[in-house]
């Protein structure tokens, strides 16, 4: 998959699967996997490192964990990359170097949150011959704003905010919109609105594509968010694989 997959999906209206991945070992088997795409989320401050939120995710994070991903992935997946807290509040500069960084780490995009005080930042990246995913709705950078993870665009005023920024970065030139916890129906609405793939998070069935954080589907977070679908169990696999190991061990 490349970029140009990316809008023939919206044209041939196949939905695409796309999931987060941090490491190397997990990175191969996605690798051979059915997976469209990947994401290497700065959720990994969460996942990989137990940090309460997002914005503790820093570049050198990103950087190795991207190169980690690449090592398994090779060319086989195309890879995006989570551009941390910050790294683009900057001038437009700075900003493109952070994502070129990521770019020279094995990425093939990089993904922002949000536009607002942003927009030049996000066109000149993409000038650049960098390509930006947008990320919008629950934006987990702008977690001490909200004040929760709760639902965006509930009410009208918010709901209509949200089209008008994933509006704002089709016409800025992103490739596609992260739409993460939002009513089905604005999410569905956008979609059929902008030209550009929508992929969902907690945002119901209407997208064009899907994202989930690989940990919360396999079952080996311990409380992911209330909207996702667990597809294994495998915390309570690898505890009865220890389990066993330490039974023989002790039984010689
Ligand atoms: O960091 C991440 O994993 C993400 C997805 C949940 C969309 O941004």
């Amino acid at each position: 998959m490349n970029i140009n997959d990316f809008y023939n999906f919206k044209k041939g209206k196949e939905r695409f699967s796309m999931i987060t991945c941090y490491d190397y070992t997990f990175a191969r088997i996605i690798a051979e996997a059915d997976i469209d795409c990947v994401l290497v989320g700065d959720s990994l401050a969460m996942v990989m490192y137990g940090y309460g939120s997002t914005i503790k995710a820093t570049m050198d994070m990103m950087k190795m964990h991207t190169r980690a991903v690449k090592n398994g992935i090779k060319n086989k997946k195309m890879i995006i990359a989570d551009m941390p807290f910050m790294s683009f509040r900057t001038d437009k500069y700075t900003a493109a170097k952070n994502a070129s960084e990521l770019v020279m780490a094995g990425a093939d995009a990089v993904k922002l949150e949000g536009v607002d005080g942003h927009e030049d930042v996000v066109e000149y990246i993409i000038k650049s011959g960098i390509p930006v995913m947008g990320h919008l709705g629950l934006t987990p950078q702008y977690i001490k704003l909200f004040g929760g993870y709760s639902i965006r665009g509930r009410d009208k005023k918010a709901a209509q905010k949200i089209m008008n920024d994933a509006l704002r970065l089709e016409r800025l030139g992103c490739f596609s919109i992260v739409i993460e916890c939002v009513p089905e129906i604005l999410a569905s609405e956008i979609t059929k609105k902008i030209k550009i793939p929508t992929i969902g998070i907690g945002s119901g069935r209407e997208t064009d594509g899907q994202v989930l954080v690989l940990q919360d589907m396999l079952g080996l977070f311990p409380d992911p968010p209330s909207f996702v679908k667990q597809y294994l169990n495998l915390s309570n696999d690898v505890k009865l694989a220890l389990n066993r190991y330490t039974k023989e061990i002790k039984g010689r």
